[in-house]
């Protein structure tokens, strides 16, 4: 794997002033993620993981510390960074193929190019025979993969998907997938543990019932139910 740092999230604190009162999202967050990597935040509700992807999107600023990418501070979106957003915000008004072409017509390509790379990514997350479909007419899934497609299309050099796995075990989902997981304390979000998932790749779908698996989950769900635990008792 490669060892060069991407992504350094470096001392983030989000603090949100909301009228009265100010919410501690995230306290100090330093994380580093290399290039290359497949990496998976886990943790509560509620500890601040939607934030920090929204500070690396550019879409939220930092109240201290910085996220910097290629060692440069990120302080708005750009195409470099692809987000699917949890609840996919496709435009209702295009079609499969106008949504996934959407950043390509803003940056100028010529038509007959968007179309060609429209074309590809539609084969690619599996929906031919969709392509001139409004987002009223697919299922969650299928919304999900075009909102996919439609930041892979931009071809950025980072992917942030939040909350990928939807109501599917998310916690086996991401050591099947990941270089490192991170564990985060319930809010204020801090990084309480960092998993390396040094399971060789391809990795096929017997794995999951390897000791070697299921000692890391093991590891991992314990560290998240201590945090989950606690951020049930911050609500009660
Ligand atoms: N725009 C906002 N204004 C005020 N508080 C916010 C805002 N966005 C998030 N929060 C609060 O910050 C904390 C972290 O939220 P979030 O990043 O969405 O967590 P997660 O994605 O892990 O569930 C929560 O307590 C949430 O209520
Ligand atoms: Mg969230």
């Amino acid at each position: 794997m490669a060892e060069e740092v991407k992504l350094h999230i470096h001392n983030v604190t989000k603090v949100y002033r909301s009228g009265e009162q100010d919410v501690l999202a995230i306290d100090e967050v330093d994380l580093k993620i290399r290039n290359q990597e497949f990496a998976t935040i886990l943790g509560p509700s509620g500890c601040g993981k939607s934030t920090l992807l929204r500070i690396v999107a550019g879409l939220t600023k930092p109240t201290s510390g910085v996220a910097r990418m290629d060692d440069r501070v990120i302080n708005e979106p750009g195409q470099d960074r692809g987000m699917v957003f949890q609840s996919y915000t496709l435009f209702p008004w295009l079609t499969v193929k106008e949504n996934i072409q959407f950043g390509l017509e803003i940056s100028g390509l010529d038509k007959g190019k968007q179309e060609q790379i429209a074309r590809e990514f539609v084969e690619k997350v599996g929906l031919r025979g969709f392509e001139n479909t409004y987002p009223k007419g697919l299922s969650g899934g299928m919304k999900q993969r075009v909102a996919i497609a439609r930041a892979l299309a931009n071809n950025p050099a980072i992917l942030l998907l939040d909350e990928p796995f939807g109501a599917l075990d998310a916690q086996t989902e991401a050591i099947f997938l990941s270089d490192r997981v991170f564990v985060m304390t319930a809010r204020p979000g801090k990084v309480k543990a960092e998993i390396d998932i040094p399971l060789p790749r391809p990795r096929s779908y017997e794995l999951k019932s390897t000791e070697a698996f299921l000692n890391l989950k093991q590891q991992a769900l314990t560290l998240i139910r201590e945090e989950a635990i606690k951020a049930t008792n911050i609500v009660a």
